[in-house]
């Protein structure tokens, strides 16, 4: 078995940015969706005011730079005193209100962009959740469910980290490099813009680099991380087998093991992590430095001055800035989209069983149903259902009786359409059902399975479940006959009560009469029982039969069963065995007939006597 999923170990793709970035192509109907004008408006304003507030940036310093070259010529001239505070006044201050101005603008965009950010994370996971929904049993019953909303939780995360860090903060750094290597040529020399880029390409060509070299140490450290939680849970819920076999010393030891390689993983990660911050300051500071001498040559050349330094120096600083968290951002922007692509691949995942271009919604069924020579798989290579034939007339009572994984179950999925059949084909009121929307096939048939699984609320929400609008007298009507409204009048919540999750609170027979009463709430032309007593006890299962009685009054009923007694009334008896259908007809012919309904029943009967 695999160890269980640390909850925080994530993975980082093996694969390179740019390729992954594609992945971004698919967001672009969210943040400028189509025929949503205000959504767009939005953001292309974002997107100005950011740009406007990275110019303000780079010209905050050339406002500086000026002021003290100002401060510096008037020094000793007339009326200098007078002078210098104005300038200091109009220059510092302007500096620092630039500065500020340049953050209102950058974070404004928050109020225009963010209903747009927020709007788009929830289209995407809304349609991610109507999708899952529209995916086929086949799909899920593959799928940890955990596992699937942990896809939409990540991706939604993942968009919102991707807006933040690429449109709002790598994007406008790179469009701060070119304003001032644009700044530096027009205002000084050509030099100094070169330095600037350079430097910068270099410390994204390292900072990748080495990232990516990290980032095996950081995977290692997540799969040792994974180990030792591993060990320590599966330790932990063996907690009586250690003691039986006094292993402590020794769970304790591997344990330690575990942890031990974990330590070691994780000082590689760290002091790597020292090699690139070394590399980057190293660069970084090259380029200052250079910048600085550069500056320093034409000060002495009488082409420069030193307030010009001061501005090549700021402008730097502040470029350079951002580019700290390159690493991270790095690392966990491919993470993000990683997580965004996983999303919309399940977007993109076919829901298996669809409605037909011409399938019509069909209300008023009368409830024939007919299996037409039915081959049906599950898995192609191997054969479930071989040529299946039997009708059920409006009203009738079917039962279907056979060994366990003859096939029995898999009818009624077929019938609800969870499955498409390979051969063959199965109708309602002669229409065969592919050719009738799943919706109104479904609305027509009620199911009441072996296990029922309930919402972790009340009572009476799960019964009203098959239709929401109905009142309380038609809630309470349903829950008689079902009898089981006796029982729940008389809990000290009624109604309200809380079933608990996946309704654990109620005993199975409970749980078993309230979905028997939303099915009836439904009133469904057509319905399935399947064993729906058979993990029952046989006195509450009595008790059951006569709710099920009611339920299928009136109703073309397909009832798989478990114990024989239950089902001598039956219209038709359907014997199955091992896909097929080995012998039918009534309880008096089948019994008379000797073959394999008579065993079972004889083997049931001695059970009962015993
Ligand atoms: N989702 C599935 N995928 C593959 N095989 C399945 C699936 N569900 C059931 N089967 C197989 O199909 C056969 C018939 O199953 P089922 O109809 O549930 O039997 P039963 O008669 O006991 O209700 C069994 O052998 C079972 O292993
Ligand atoms: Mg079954």
């Amino acid at each position: 078995m695999p160890p269980p999923s640390h909850p925080d170990a994530t993975e980082v793709e093996e694969r390179g940015l740019l390729e992954q970035l594609s992945a971004l192509r698919g967001l672009v109907p969210y943040v400028l969706p189509p025929g949503d004008l205000n959504a767009k408006v939005r953001t292309v304003i974002a997107i100005t005011l950011v740009v406007i507030s990275q110019f303000i940036l780079v010209g905050a310093p050339f406002f500086l730079g000026n002021a003290q070259d100002a401060v510096a010529d008037s020094v000793g001239r007339g009326d200098a005193f007078v002078q210098v505070g104005l300038f200091i006044a109009f220059f510092i201050l302007g500096y620092g209100g630039l500065r500020v101005l340049s953050t209102l603008f950058s974070e404004a965009r928050e109020y225009v962009f963010a209903p747009v950010a927020q709007q788009a994370q929830r289209k995407i996971a809304t349609e991610t959740f109507a999708h899952l929904h529209r995916l086929s049993l086949r799909y899920h019953l593959a799928k940890r469910t955990g596992g699937l909303s942990r896809i939409i939780e990540r991706g939604v995360r993942a968009i919102d980290f991707l807006f933040r860090f690429l449109l709002f903060n790598i994007g406008p750094t790179l469009l701060q490099l070119v304003i001032a290597g644009a700044a530096f040529a027009v205002a000084y020399n050509g030099w100094f813009a070169l330095i600037a880029i350079v430097v910068v390409v270099a410390y994204v060509a390292f900072t990748v680099m080495t990232t990516e070299w990290r980032l095996k140490f950081r995977r290692e450290m997540n799969r040792r991380d994974t180990e030792s939680w591993a060990r320590a849970v599966d330790s932990l819920l063996n907690y009586e087998t250690v003691k039986y076999f006094d292993a402590e010393r020794r769970e304790v030891e591997r344990y330690d093991t575990a942890m031990e390689a974990y330590a070691r993983a994780a000082i590689r990660s760290r002091t790597s992590l020292a090699t690139v911050n070394i590399g980057q300051s190293l660069l970084m500071n090259a380029g200052i430095v250079a910048s600085m001498v550069l500056a320093a040559n034409f000060i002495l050349g009488g082409e420069m001055s030193t307030g010009d330094m001061l501005t090549i120096t700021l402008v730097l600083n502040q470029l350079y800035r951002p580019l700290n968290i390159l690493g991270f951002a790095y690392r966990e922007i491919k993470q993000a989209l990683t997580d965004l692509e996983r999303m919309f691949q399940l977007l993109e995942e076919p829901p298996e069983v669809t409605d037909a271009a011409h399938a019509v919604p069909v209300d008023d069924m009368r409830g024939r149903i007919e299996f037409d020579h039915v081959d049906f798989h599950y898995e192609s290579d191997r054969e479930i259902l071989r040529g299946i034939s039997f009708t059920v007339e409006p009203g009738q009572t079917v039962a279907v009786v056979g060994p366990t994984g003859a096939g029995k179950s898999t009818l009624s999925r077929i019938l609800y359409r969870f499955y498409d059949i390979a051969g063959g084909a199965v109708r309602i009121d002669g229409r065969d059902i592919r050719d009738i929307t799943q919706a109104s096939l479904r609305a027509s048939i009620g199911m009441v399975p072996q296990d029922t699984v309930l919402f972790n609320d009340t009572i009476g929400y799960n019964i009203a479940y098959a239709r929401p609008d109905a009142d309380r007298t038609e809630i309470e009507q349903a829950a008689r006959d079902a009898q089981i409204h006796d029982f729940i009048a008389a809990l000290p919540q009624g109604y309200d009560t809380l079933v608990g999750e996946r309704g654990l609170k109620l005993s199975g027979g409970e749980k078993q009469r309230v979905a028997i009463a939303r099915t009836l709430l439904k009133d469904p032309a057509i319905l399935i029982l399947d064993e729906a007593t058979s993990a029952l006890d046989s006195a509450t299962e009595t008790d059951i039969q006569a709710a099920l009685g009611v339920a299928s009054e009136g109703r073309t009923t397909l009832v798989v069963a478990h114990r024989l007694s239950t089902i001598q009334n039956a219209d038709q008896i359907l014997v199955m065995d091992q896909g097929r259908i080995v012998e039918r007809g009534t309880h008096a012919q089948l019994l008379a007939r000797g073959g394999l309904y008579a065993e079972l029943w004889s083997r049931q009967d001695a059970a009962v006597d015993a």
